[in-house]
């Protein structure tokens, strides 16, 4: 079909090469935002007379019309059109007739394109920090439900310390209210410069009025730079960057409720709508979802280094290459969205086996800390504790005995200042009871993180 910007040329172009060129297959999403944003163009346009006052209202009625249809699904979107923009602008033409030409004076598809991305994104973000929101809910939840079950705590994957297991599902909910935040700052710079009217790259002659026309659209400030304006997408990399790093810490809990589930572990089930079973093996119950959520990582990571290369070496203003932005950047919100969607439930429907927790805290003398401080407590050097403790471990496992049931005679050959107190403080309970600096594992600083989170929630 003949281009609307057919001009000095014919506007002929081959087929395959319009399939490759065009954008409306993905960038048709944004029609909303696109006209919303020409609904506070055309009104712009009438207030500096640059077109009549009577064009203005024509443009937006058609313009309104065009939304409410596209809602309903009275209107398809024509997929022979370049991009959404020039569905929008032929559809309004087709309308309202030549007054709808009026309507791309002092705008360019550049700043156009940039705007309607920054519109698009800032309300997917109001999206996904809700999504956030609600799993850090299930979260807190699940973490006061089980703020005294006693599980051992690791480092390099070895048994370290008995901690709670609300202890460790609260060290998540931080991650994720740190992530909700790092998207609030995105949107915040996101919303801090409207690249409308700096036009196809260098502003325009007519006397437009920039920033009434960023009011109307919610943002806080314009863009200084015209060819700033249009060409940078870093909102897409910061926002891609803030994402890959919520996944990270998805991925991380994704990879724990694997291990958990597994019949090593048994200290958890995932609930039966979120595990799927084997086509051979009968007995399996496969965590698939939080595998895809761990898998679907790397997708995201590739997202933001996809558009991060596009970029590297693309001189200023806009170029075409910019196009891909949209596609990364979809695929990556599209997909945090789900693993929200997914995880939320799966985390409030998790059921604890704190008996296995118990056992497996019992099993790795994950108190030899708590019985060198004990030494230290009453007067010994901590370096002299921690090897006394040690010899006491090594002692026990030659003999296949564990600290809590050695006998006290045992314990004198070691040290004068064992006495029969030895054993309440090596008792687990203890040990998590005693760990009472703020953030530690005890049950009152775990609800003292509870409430932190929640007040944070609002
Ligand atoms: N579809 C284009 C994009 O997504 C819109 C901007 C086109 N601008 C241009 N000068 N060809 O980037």
């Amino acid at each position: 079909m003949a281009k609307m910007w057919a001009g000095r040329t014919s506007g002929e172009t081959d087929r395959i090469a319009d399939d490759f060129n065009s954008s409306i297959r993905f960038d048709s999403r944004m029609y909303r935002q696109d006209i919303l944003g020409s609904i506070a163009h055309a009104a712009m346009l009438a207030r500096r007379g640059i077109i009549g006052e009577g064009e203005g209202e024509t443009l937006i009625a058609g313009l309104q019309g065009i939304l409410a249809d596209l809602e309903s699904g009275a209107l398809a979107f024509d997929m022979s059109c370049e991009d959404i923009h020039m569905f929008v602008e032929q559809e309004l033409t087709n309308r309202i007739g030549d007054t709808g030409k009026r309507l791309h004076t002092a705008r360019s598809r550049n700043d156009q394109v940039a705007l309607d991305l920054r519109m698009y994104l800032r309300d997917e973000i109001g999206e996904i920090q809700p999504a956030i929101c609600s799993l850090i809910e299930a979260l807190c939840s699940r973490a006061a439900e089980y703020r005294a079950t006693i599980m051992p705590g690791y480092t390099h994957l070895q048994r370290a310390q008995p901690i709670t297991f609300g202890h460790h599902l609260m060290a998540y909910a931080m991650m994720l209210l740190r992530d909700r935040d790092r998207l609030a700052d995105c949107c915040a710079r996101m919303n801090g410069g409207s690249p409308i009217g700096c036009c196809a790259l260098a502003g325009t002659t007519y006397d437009t009025d920039r920033r009434g026309e960023a009011a109307d659209l919610g943002f806080s400030d314009i863009c200084r730079n015209s060819l700033d304006g249009v060409s940078d997408r870093d909102f897409c990399l910061e926002l891609m960057s803030d994402l890959s790093i919520l996944m990270m810490h998805l991925s991380r809990f994704s990879e724990e409720l694997i291990l958990w589930s597994s019949w090593e572990f048994k200290f958890i089930e995932l609930p039966e709508a979120y595990t799927t079973g084997s086509s051979i093996m009968p007995q399996k119950k496969n965590p698939d979802m939080a595998e895809l959520i761990r898998g679907k990582t790397g997708r995201v990571y590739g997202d933001l280094m996809a558009l991060l290369t596009t970029l590297k070496g693309l001189p200023l203003a806009y170029n075409k290459d910019m196009q891909e932005d949209k596609e990364a950047v979809f695929d990556a919100v599209d997909t945090v969205k789900m693993c929200l969607f997914v995880m939320t439930p799966m985390i409030a429907g998790m059921k604890a086996n704190a008996d296995r927790m118990k056992q497996a805290a019992q099993g790795g003398f994950i108190n030899a800390t708590d019985l060198a401080d004990y030494l230290v407590k009453k007067g010994m050097p901590f370096r002299s504790a921690y090897k006394i403790s040690g010899e006491l471990v090594a002692l026990c496992l030659r003999e296949g005995k564990v600290l809590e049931t050695l006998p006290l005679a045992t314990y004198k050959t070691f040290s004068d200042l064992f006495e029969e107190d030895l054993y309440t403080d090596i008792d687990l309970t203890t040990c998590v009871e005693k760990r009472i600096s703020e953030g530690g594992t005890s049950i009152a600083s775990v609800d003292a993180q509870i409430a932190y989170v929640k007040e944070q929630l609002g």
